[in-house]
């Protein structure tokens, strides 16, 4: 390789490695969202063909695994449904952190004996990578259904979790200690092993509305795993990406913890499943008032402001076109409109976003959960369309409750709330609702789209 070539493929790494983060960036704003996407993967083409200039093994290879991995991808993401969308992201970050696993793995068999610094971090891309790949196809499984969503516990769990990480440990020393000698082999074999195995114990005990938090959490570690392979290999874009994603997925983490209320900790030792067993089922206590699509035609029309708070049954429904115009109508009748959105609200971060986006709600229209709360006595219906456990008041008051803590949006506070469902069946969490049995509480039970184009047809005939 010529010196003008080396300082080319320098340069695209570094230029590769400004788009991300410039990408990343411009995400952070629902306008500039589908940009900050373009930007990236541009940066990703860069780095894919300066990869390529600098590869050392045959172009073919190279390009006969991407049209096979592109065809997967492409099949996979034409086919998935958006409710889906969860799994699928766990099962890409379990590829991730396999990728890595493999590259540690190959390298030490190419090489056994690489510098220090190099055999630390095969140690590392083998572990994390590990951990990522067998927790997130658990997760994948809880959340496909595949295997049982609810927290699996057992006698001794945490005392066989420290046997594992303590045996890691003792095994790695020896293993980087010396990386030529004939036990090391059958060492790293070990650690890849209980490296799996520990992603499995890590993710059985979560479930029900931690789940996102763990999804997050295992994107970090397959970032992680990524930067580790990039100083096996010496690959200064997989060090920088496997670092960025490490860190948004840890921020991301973080972001949900707090939207949740809960501590990490507190998440990946099963604190859900200890606070649901303490909770009572008979707190709330209440019959519902139904209403027709004729009834709160009414009760619309002769609203001045409406904020709709939409939930995974949107997305269920597809409900999202008939949500918006809907919100037309209401605009065009003289209302202010507003789309209040939870940060984890639906099945994945920005789930709502992403719908409403399709349905095109201006983003202006668009509120968080902290700035529509403090004017929600003030708003005169609240439309709660598929939403459950983002809008349930036990959150704040039931101190028994398993989600008691987490921030919701204040629904029952408007004047009249109407909830759009198909029956009084609890969310994702399982816990019961006390809004839908409140005073002021409507219940519009159907399917979110067939109640609102009902709706839709009460103004147009009006
Ligand atoms: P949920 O609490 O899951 O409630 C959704 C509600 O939608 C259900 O009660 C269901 O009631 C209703 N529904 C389903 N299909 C419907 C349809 N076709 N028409 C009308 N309603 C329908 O949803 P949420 O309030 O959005 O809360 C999200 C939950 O998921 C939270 O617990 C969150 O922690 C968790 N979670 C979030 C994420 C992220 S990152 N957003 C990822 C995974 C999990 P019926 O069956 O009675 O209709």
């Amino acid at each position: 390789m010529t010196d003008y070539t080396a300082v080319l493929i320098d340069f695209g790494y570094i230029l590769a490695s400004m788009l991300f983060i410039i990408g990343i960036k411009m995400l952070g704003r629902p306008e500039r969202a589908r940009r900050g996407n373009m930007v990236s993967a541009l940066g990703m083409l860069i780095a894919v063909v300066v990869a390529l200039l600098e590869c050392c093994l045959s172009f073919s290879l190279v390009i006969g695994g991407m049209v096979v991995g592109a065809l997967i991808g492409v099949i996979a993401a034409r086919t998935i449904k958006m409710t889906s969308m969860p799994q699928m992201v766990a099962i890409l970050n379990g590829f991730g952190g396999l990728a890595s696993l493999l590259v540690g793995w190959e390298n030490y068999h190419s090489s056994p004996d690489g510098n220090s610094f190099v055999i630390f971090a095969i140690v590392l891309a083998v572990l994390i990578g590990g951990v990522a790949f067998s927790g997130s196809v658990v997760a994948y499984g809880k959340l496909a259904e595949r295997i049982s969503g609810r927290p699996i516990f057992f006698k001794g769990q945490k005392v066989v979790n420290a046997a594992i990480i303590a045996a890691i440990l003792i095994c790695g020393v020896l293993f980087a200690w010396s990386p030529t000698a004939t036990y090391a082999y059958p060492l790293l074999i070990i650690i890849i092993g209980l490296s799996l195995f520990l992603g499995v114990l890590g993710v059985i005990p979560i479930g029900g509305a931690d789940m996102p938090v763990v999804i997050a959490l295992l994107n970090s570690y397959s970032g992680l795993a990524a930067s580790a392979a990039g100083f096996i290999i010496l690959n200064n874009v997989l060090i920088v990406a496997g670092a960025l994603v490490g860190a948004s997925g840890l921020i991301l983490t973080g972001i949900m913890c707090k939207a949740m209320n809960r501590s990490l900790a507190n998440v990946l030792f099963g604190g859900l499943q200890t606070a649901v067993s303490k909770a009572g089922t008979d707190q709330v206590q209440g019959e519902p008032s139904p209403i027709s699509p004729a009834d709160a035609y009414f009760v619309l029309e002769a609203a001045r402001s409406v904020v709709f708070v939409p939930g995974y049954g949107m997305a269920v429904a597809q409900a999202q076109h008939a949500v918006k115009e809907i919100g037309d109508i209401l605009e065009e009748n003289g209302a202010e409109v507003r789309y209040a959105i939870h940060p984890v609200a639906g099945r994945m971060p920005g789930h709502m976003n992403v719908l409403l986006a399709e349905a095109n709600v201006p983003y202006e229209q668009l509120a968080e959960m902290d700035d529509v709360n403090p004017i929600m006595d003030s708003v005169d219906v609240c439309v709660v369309i598929g939403a459950n456990d983002v809008v349930n008041p036990a959150a704040r008051e039931i101190e028994s409750s398993p989600i008691y803590g987490m921030p919701v949006i204040n629904a029952d506070q408007a004047k009249t709330v109407i909830v759009l469902k198909r029956s009084m069946a609890a969310g994702f969490a399982g816990v019961d609702n006390p809004l839908f049995v409140k005073p002021n509480t409507r219940m519009l039970f159907g399917d979110a789209k067939a109640s609102l184009q009902q709706l839709v047809s009460e103004f147009k005939e009006s």
